[in-house]
């Protein structure tokens, strides 16, 4: 299965009379073993077969699937004996699988869904809209996971009110399975980079990896007259599309499906590009957002870079060194991949990360504690 376009996975499913879709965005396979569970189903029995590979199919009362939900949170969270890893990068790597271990048991309660995006228990929220937003018309009645419908129900209210971005001076609406600009520090670096000569007299750009397409916006009013903005995930392109809208630069931002540089483009003034910051395997579509197997998406924009320059011109790289607290990257590597693809460093504009989780304390948590000592990066790059 490819990183990039991971499928949700969906299959036929019969257990109640009502026949159902399987459907899950992080492409779960349909559970082998399934039975009906309601209220009579204590939380303790329930972690156990979750745990054992059984799902549980609720027919009771949506708040009672809510509140059972979180006992077996509770237990999936409690913490377990484990040896002292012996590096930065052992943590995260534990850290990971734990956090995929519990995803998959608490992934294990399942709610039915109608095809007008309605759950079919007692006492259940109106879901529709979210529903609708998330997954489009749907043909068939569907089977999600509690957890996910969570996700889309969340996702749906950030959508509706928007993450305010400073450097815009406005909102901008992240879709459902789109990654979010929360932490605005970079946005500010690219709103603030001077620009490179060649956009006086080419005022154009790429933006691979578009997301919501916020750093295109910036660029666009900034004054960039063209910007192409370029990402795997469909979802991103319409995200994109609709705050381009919304922003009223619509007429500068063009989007386009493809991987990294579009083909055939014209050379450009300037390409930007925000990469996932941690090497890694994504295992679920937001995760495409985090993760870059292998620094693919890092050193295909670097490898493509000056080819795709116009004289004059740079590449706007934004990059964290979470990875190298976490031991995933050395600052070395980094800089050997530049050289490799033929081009020097003639400027970085450092900030600190604002977002909250930034200065978490939870020392257990790897990552927070990487984050305690994060910059972010604006690299300026152009060919050697
Ligand atoms: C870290 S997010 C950045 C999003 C946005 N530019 C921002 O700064 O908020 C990385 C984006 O790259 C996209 N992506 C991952 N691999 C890609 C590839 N090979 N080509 C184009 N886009 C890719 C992901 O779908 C995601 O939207």
């Amino acid at each position: 299965m490819s990183d990039t376009h991971r499928p949700i996975t969906t299959a036929p499913f019969a257990l109640s009379a009502l026949p159902a879709t399987w459907h899950s965005e992080n492409g779960t396979p349909p559970p082998r073993r399934l039975i009906a569970a309601d209220d009579s189903l204590r939380a303790e029995a329930a972690y156990r077969l979750a745990c054992e590979g059984t799902a549980l199919l609720w027919q009771g009362a949506y708040p009672d699937a809510l509140r059972l939900l979180h006992a077996m949170r509770r237990r999936a969270e409690r913490p377990r004996p484990r040896s002292v890893p012996d590096s930065p990068a052992e943590a995260f790597r534990r850290h990971r699988r734990e956090r995929a271990r519990q995803a998959r048991v608490l992934g294990m309660l399942l709610v039915p869904l109608d095809t007008d995006h309605r759950v079919r228990l007692d006492r259940a929220p109106d879901v529709r809209e979210a529903g609708l937003a998330a997954y489009g018309p749907l043909l068939d009645n569907r089977i999600v996971s509690l957890r996910e419908l969570l996700g889309v129900i969340g996702a749906h209210q950030w959508r509706v009110r928007g993450v305010e971005v400073p450097a815009l001076g406005a909102r901008i609406h992240p879709h459902y399975g789109v990654f979010a600009p929360v932490r605005g520090e970079y946005v500010d670096l690219v709103a603030r980079a001077p620009l490179p000569p060649a956009a006086l007299t080419h005022p154009t750009a790429h933006d691979l990896g578009t997301g919501t397409g916020v750093l295109a916006a910036v660029l666009a009013r900034r004054g960039l007259r063209r910007v192409l903005a370029t990402d795997t995930n469909p979802r991103a392109l319409a995200c994109a599309r609709d705050n381009a809208r919304r922003l009223g630069v619509a007429d500068r931002i063009e989007t386009a499906g493809t991987t990294l540089y579009p083909p055939g483009a014209d050379r450009t003034a300037l390409v930007v590009c925000n990469p996932p910051w941690l090497p890694g395997r994504p295992a679920s579509p937001l995760d495409q957002g985090v993760y870059d197997r292998d620094n693919r998406m890092l050193h295909g924009f670097l490898d493509g870079l000056a080819d795709r320059l116009l004289p004059g011109g740079e590449g706007w790289l934004i990059l964290s060194d979470l990875a190298e607290h976490l031991g995933l990257r050395t600052r070395a590597d980094l800089l050997c991949a530049v050289s490799r693809a033929g081009l020097r460093v003639t400027g970085r504009l450092d900030t600190r990360p604002r977002h909250p989780r930034a200065t978490a304390t939870d020392l257990s948590n790897p990552l927070h504690h990487a984050r305690a000592g994060e910059v972010t990066s604006l690299w300026r790059l152009a060919p050697a």
